[in-house]
């Protein structure tokens, strides 16, 4: 089977100026996490689409999937954890309860926050995770990046061609990230914060799905004039 898992677990506190998480802020009257539910919701090869929230967000959540008109028979939502990863297994041990899961179903997991993720990346994320069991969606560096170790001065500038910025959704057999992440210590679970770094530590290499200038991460205050920009021209 083929899940989504849409993290949504957020306090939004690097955005100074809302007065509610970011996923729920309306970006030209309609939520960020509408936009990115519909996305997956029309999906038709996607079995299940889980969402993961605060818990006391339950009865708002309940009520846009409604106002929305968003299909709920494919669409669960349920507690998220105390960081993202977390959030990623609650989804995890969700579909574990509800379903026999076996090798080769897959979760494809993504930032609720992305809302312009495009058809091709989730595509290309199920091929990806089918083929090779992890996948992550990835854009090639354009800027020089620099290391400093005391933020004063840079002590060099790393190899642009090597380099590049993670986005989600990324994407998995769910059996293997499973055991992967039940192996880790607490003090590795907690030092990990990007799900795909549960695979390259057990040494499973992750395959690159091109990622797009578009699927911004909606971070702080000024993103949302470029995600009104975005939401204009979808
Ligand atoms: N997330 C989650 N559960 C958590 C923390 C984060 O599901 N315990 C989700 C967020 O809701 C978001 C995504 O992970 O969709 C990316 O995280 P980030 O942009 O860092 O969101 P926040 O943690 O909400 O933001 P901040 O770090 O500014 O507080």
């Amino acid at each position: 089977m083929i899940f989504a898992g849409i993290v949504a677990g957020g306090s939004g506190t690097r955005m100074k100026n809302a007065a509610m998480p970011k996923q729920f802020i309306r970006v030209l009257d309609k939520p960020i996490i509408i936009y990115t539910i519909e996305k997956f919701a029309e999906q038709r090869h996607i079995d299940e689409i889980y969402i993961g929230i605060k818990p006391d967000w339950h009865a708002v959540m309940d009520q846009l999937l409604e106002e929305y008109g968003i299909d709920r028979s494919r669409v669960k939502v349920i507690d998220g954890g105390s960081d993202r990863n977390r959030t990623v297994m609650n989804i995890v041990d969700a579909i574990k309860a509800a379903h026999e899961i076996k090798k080769g179903d897959i979760i494809i997991t993504h930032d609720a926050v992305r809302p312009f993720l495009t058809d091709t990346m989730i595509e290309e994320n199920i091929i990806g995770a089918l083929k090779y069991s992890a996948c992550g969606t990835y854009l090639k560096c354009v800027d020089t990046v620099v290391s400093s170790q005391n933020g004063e001065t840079i002590d060099s500038s790393l190899d642009r061609s090597t380099l590049y910025r993670a986005q989600t959704p990324q994407s998995f057999d769910i059996t293997l990230l499973d055991k992967y992440y039940n192996e880790l210590d607490e003090t590795k679970k907690a030092r990990l914060t990007d799900t795909c770094s549960i695979f390259t530590e057990s040494g499973h290499k992750i395959h690159i799905v091109e990622g797009d200038t578009v699927n911004i991460k909606i971070t702080t205050d000024s993103d949302l004039i470029i995600a009104k920009l975005l939401a204009t021209r979808v």
